[in-house]
């Protein structure tokens, strides 16, 4: 039942992403949001970019918000769907380290401590670096407007902030028997209260093939609307990955390392048979437990087709040639 993209839907790249460069320098982020003409670093959600109304779906913003350039802030993904709003995208979040209520995660995550934070990165490198998140901000930030499709069959459109993962990986200069990144959630069971469950092994890990790691849609993501990332949505740096179902894309790192075997993330470790490693969206492989050939997307009525690699097969199933994408879930 693999279902076939029209070809009307095949945009080339180049025009295909949302790909507007903010800029390179230290304070980025806040300088983005000043173009935007929304609120600074580390504020509160009380005034972001498209509050509760997206522009998208609700036509002109409330008059108290300046409105954003419209060459700035696009209206759809690239597919013509609107983006989600800032309120859906920050108050239906999975993050079990807080709680497993999606609804519950955003008040659970408020006040959690994003800065100061640093990233080590290291492995099979030959410049292992540990890094603050002022330096990772000095990479040019881009916004990337990408479908998340959570392997339980919700998705959204959100307009991501970051930089690719790649810049980061050539900055430490993998070795040539790398050939897999382990990315590690901080550990912080004080602030983080399921972190006390024994349900699962902590902390949250994941894994990408070298490939993929490298690939221009995979993103480091520091925000989201022009703003920075909110807590729940994985502050202050998240990895997405948009043509693999949500869980991979983890949140609040604190460790990369580059390793020559798998990874075992942990839902590889707390069911196997259900969270593969490569976990590709695959509307013709169902979860054991349900289908995944649709979707809901949130803030719609109905559910929708889902696409093979989320939309994005045209960018990234050569990856995977040659391999039976129904057997390495
Ligand atoms: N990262 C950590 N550390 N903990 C989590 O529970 N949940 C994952 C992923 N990253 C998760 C995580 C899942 S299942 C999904 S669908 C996405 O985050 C959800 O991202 P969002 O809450 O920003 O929509």
């Amino acid at each position: 039942m693999a279902q076939k993209i029209p070809s009307s839907e095949i945009t080339p790249e180049h025009i295909y992403l949302s790909r507007r460069k903010f800029m390179t320098g230290a304070g980025a982020l806040a300088a983005t949001a000043a173009i935007l003409g929304v609120a600074g670093c580390n504020t509160s959600p009380t005034a972001p970019a498209a509050s509760g109304s997206n522009t998208a779906q609700s036509g002109a913003p409330a008059k108290s918000q300046p409105e954003a350039p419209a060459a700035v802030q696009p209206q759809t993904d690239e597919l013509g769907d609107p983006l989600n709003t800032f309120e859906a995208i920050t108050n239906y979040n999975n993050y079990y380290e807080f709680t497993t209520t999606k609804e519950d995660v955003a008040a659970m995550a408020q006040g959690f401590t994003t800065s100061p934070w640093q990233v080590e990165v290291g492995g099979l490198v030959n410049n292992p670096k540990t890094f603050g998140m002022e330096e990772l901000l000095r990479f040019e930030q881009e916004e990337r407007i990408y479908r998340l499709r959570c392997v339980e069959a919700w998705s959204m459109v959100i307009p991501w902030v970051g930089f690719p993962l790649r810049k980061l990986l050539e900055e430490v200069d993998p070795k040539s028997d790398a050939k897999f990144v382990r990315f590690e959630t901080v550990f912080r069971p004080e602030e983080m209260p399921g972190q006390r469950s024994p349900w699962y092994t902590w902390p949250y890990v994941e894994g990408l093939r070298m490939d993929e790691a490298m690939h221009d849609l995979t993103l480091m993501a520091t925000g989201l609307y022009g703003k920075d990332l909110l807590p729940q949505s994985g502050a202050p740096l998240r990895l997405v990955v948009p043509w693999k179902y949500g869980f991979k894309s983890i949140k609040s790192i604190v460790k990369i390392d580059l390793v020559d075997k798998i990874p075992v993330s942990l839902w590889m470790a707390a069911a196997p048979n259900e969270y593969g490693f490569f976990a590709n969206v695959n509307p013709a492989v169902s979860h054991p437990r349900w289908s995944q050939a649709t979707e809901r997307r949130i803030g719609e009525f109905g559910r929708r087709a889902t696409l093979p690699f989320n939309g994005y097969a045209n960018e990234v199933a050569h990856l995977y040639d040659g391999m039976d994408l129904s057997v390495f879930f």
